[in-house]
């Protein structure tokens, strides 16, 4: 793993014949480096899905631009309005004309907040909708944990890809190219601190239903997983089994029961 010590954008990296990852990745002082992807579907309607750190604007755009027009961009799928996912947003409207948003109710209203995007190109999913695209169906798919509620993953039956927005990712004590080259125990320890970082209520969620969650996501089977933070992996249920054993406990070295903890410091 390589330490970083500033945003670097990687190169593209194919994932199915349709689907590629464009990777960055930011340095995070004192944990180590996080990576920050954007996912790219191409084939009768283009679709980009998230667009990245504002830092990497020019390296990102030339990134796309080695894919595909960006005038053929159908669709932008926004995960959530959290500025690593929506960073290059406008820059990316003013170059695909022909690109609408995808996103949600309350998406739309916090990028009307933001002031992001434009009001006249966005396509509102309702909940439970299958958004069709270039012939695949996209369903929508919460992920197990996220930190903005309007967040929207979704499995792609055709190429049974799996995007969990948030969920899944890594701190990392440096950049990668590729899954398989993170250790185990870093890949372990990375995915607990990143989501006691992103998600600090998974400590004190019951642990049957994050059980259940996992378990239900493993059913899905996917044969990628795209996370906004980690690698392209291809092995969900090490994932699930990862964050089921650490929360499973209850609490972990890197998370505590917070509120718990706050209450007793009262009272004490
Ligand atoms: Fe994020």
């Amino acid at each position: 793993m390589t330490p970083i010590t500033e945003p670097v954008q990687h190169a593209a990296e194919r994932v199915t014949d349709a689907w590629s990852a464009l990777p960055s990745w930011l340095p995070v002082p004192g944990l180590g480096a996080l990576p920050v992807n954007s996912f790219l579907l191409k084939g009768t309607e283009p679709m980009l899905v998230d667009t990245g750190l504002g830092a990497l604007a020019g390296p990102l755009v030339d990134s796309l631009r080695a894919e595909i027009d960006p005038e053929d961009l159908r669709w932008i799928w926004l995960s959530h309005t959290d500025a690593d996912h929506i960073g290059n947003l406008d820059r990316i409207l003013q170059i695909a004309p022909n690109a609408t948003v995808v996103t949600n109710f309350l998406g739309a209203g916090k990028m009307g907040m933001l002031g992001v995007g434009d009001p006249a190109r966005l396509r509102l999913l309702a909940p439970g909708e299958v958004f069709e695209v270039g012939g695949r169906r996209m369903h929508q798919v919460r992920p197990p944990y996220y930190d903005a509620p309007e967040t929207m993953g979704f499995f792609d039956e055709t190429d049974r890809v799996f995007f969990a927005a948030d969920a899944f990712g890594a701190l990392l004590p440096g950049s990668v190219d590729r899954i398989d080259e993170i250790p185990a125990g870093e890949l372990a320890d990375g995915l607990v601190a990143w989501s006691s970082v992103d998600a600090p209520w998974l400590a004190q969620m019951d642990r049957g239903a994050l059980g259940r969650i996992l378990r239900a996501l493993d059913a899905l089977g996917p044969a990628h997983v795209l996370s906004g933070h980690l690698p392209v992996a291809q092995r969900l249920d090490t994932l699930t089994g990862i964050v089921g054993r650490a929360y499973g406990r209850g609490t972990t070295e890197a998370v505590t029961p917070e509120t718990a903890a706050q209450v007793e410091a009262i009272l004490a």
